[in-house]
């Protein structure tokens, strides 16, 4: 489990000790979104979207030039992106629900990759086959969150080489051993596949331009931990004549078990996207919440909020409302309610939306081929 005593660790792979987000976007250089920001967003959407409005997405890169072009009529492409190293827990869900909302409202394509190389370079125990069975399975996930198929295209790097590899080694080249661990913190044992990795990592975020030969925007949802990596790629676009790419980007929701982000590896930590109806339910009444020592005590002084893995579940993804929210807030600072009561209504909840979540895997296992990214071999032909 990650300790909050730990110093603080985040890049692409390892996320340790207490998430500190303002000194991230200090460190990493990225910008606070603000709310003239969050307004224009709204504007052009014609509502607001909560994870925006309560800072769940609070760091961006240029997302006021991606929105100037915008409104100069010139579209942008999103990218995001899986790597299938195990299942999907409800936390990687948080960027693609945003994502699927900036899809449909600004009417964007979308490039999706799943990032099998890199898994199979990283984690030693991973086969290559075990990693394919992850990624069919994590699409299913992916797809099941409602993107438009037409809209969107999933990249797989094994599988979409050729589609990638030229992007791939103009990135590469221009890329010295020496930023790559400044930037990642590689060390001299690493295999030499995790160090080309970054080089993978930037394509789809040029793919478009360069299959089509134009030179679209490009904006990246995801969560900061993965930054260095567009650091990395803002860094060497303008080199290769494409533009840099913006991003927006999202905080971790925490394991149930406390600390600072949920792990697929921590089976009580995550709830997995597969969970049984049981199995979910156990995790949320196990959770770690702001509850006091005794219910006397609770009634008398109410609990915290802002140390509860309940409460940060409401907030990311059940509570959707504003009143709703406050609410239980409320209730739970005054002691009107108790932590065991709380879990009561986050576990059906839970459930609810992992029974219409695993309905929509299901769904989705004939239509996989009417997202793939090898659609694009056509365009490149022309
Ligand atoms: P991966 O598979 O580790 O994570 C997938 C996405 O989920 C975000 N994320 C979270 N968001 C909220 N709460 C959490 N607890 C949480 N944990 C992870 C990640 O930031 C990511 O957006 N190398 C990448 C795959 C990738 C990618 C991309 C991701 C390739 N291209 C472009 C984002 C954008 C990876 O292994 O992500």
């Amino acid at each position: 489990m990650s300790n909050d005593d730990e110093e603080m660790v985040v890049t692409p792979w390892t996320v340790k000790g207490k998430v500190d987000y303002d000194r991230l976007i200090e460190l990493f250089g990225t910008e606070r979104i603000t709310p003239e920001l969050k307004e224009r967003m709204y504007e052009v959407a014609g509502e607001k979207h909560f994870m925006l409005d309560r800072d769940l997405f609070f760091s961006h890169r240029d997302l006021g030039w991606i929105l100037d072009e915008y409104d100069k009529g010139n579209k942008f492409t999103l990218y995001t992106g899986r790597g299938p190293s195990g299942q999907v827990h409800i936390g990687h869900l948080v960027p693609w629900i945003f994502t699927k909302w900036m899809q449909e409202k600004f009417k964007a394509r979308l490039y999706f990759q799943i990032t099998n190389d890199e898994k199979y370079f990283f984690e030693q125990d991973l086969s290559l086959d075990q990693v394919r069975k992850l990624a069919y399975d994590n699409i299913l996930d992916i797809l099941a969150v409602g993107f438009e198929p037409e809209d969107t295209y999933v990249l797989q790097d094994i599988e979409h080489i050729d589609l990638m590899y030229e992007i791939a080694v103009r990135v590469a080249k221009r890329v010295t051993f020496s930023t790559a661990r400044a930037v990642f913190g590689f060390e001299n044992s690493m295999n030499i596949g995790g160090i080309w990795f970054p080089a993978m990592q930037a394509v789809p975020a040029f793919i478009h331009s360069w299959v089509y030969g134009t030179n679209t925007p490009c904006i990246i949802p995801c969560a900061i931990d993965q930054d260095p990596h567009w650091r990395v790629t803002r860094d060497v676009a303008e080199r290769l004549g494409f533009l840099k790419p913006a991003s927006i980007q999202n905080r971790f929701l925490p394991p149930l078990t406390g600390g600072s982000k949920m792990s697929s590896s921590e089976p009580m930590s995550a709830v997995l996207t597969t969970d049984t109806p049981k199995m979910a339910k156990k995790k949320v009444m196990n959770a770690f919440t702001g509850g006091r020592d005794s219910a006397d005590e609770q009634k008398r002084l109410g609990a915290n909020p802002d140390v509860c893995s309940v409460f940060k579940y409401y907030e990311f993804l059940f509570m959707p409302d504003d009143k709703d929210l406050a609410d239980i807030e409320k209730k739970c600072r005054g002691g009107e309610i108790l932590c065991g009561e709380c879990k009561q209504i986050l576990a059906p909840m839970m459930i609810e939306f992992l029974d219409k979540h695993q309905a929509a895997r299901e769904d989705v296992k004939d239509r996989i081929h009417e997202f793939s990214a090898g659609r694009l071999r056509e365009d490149l032909k022309r």
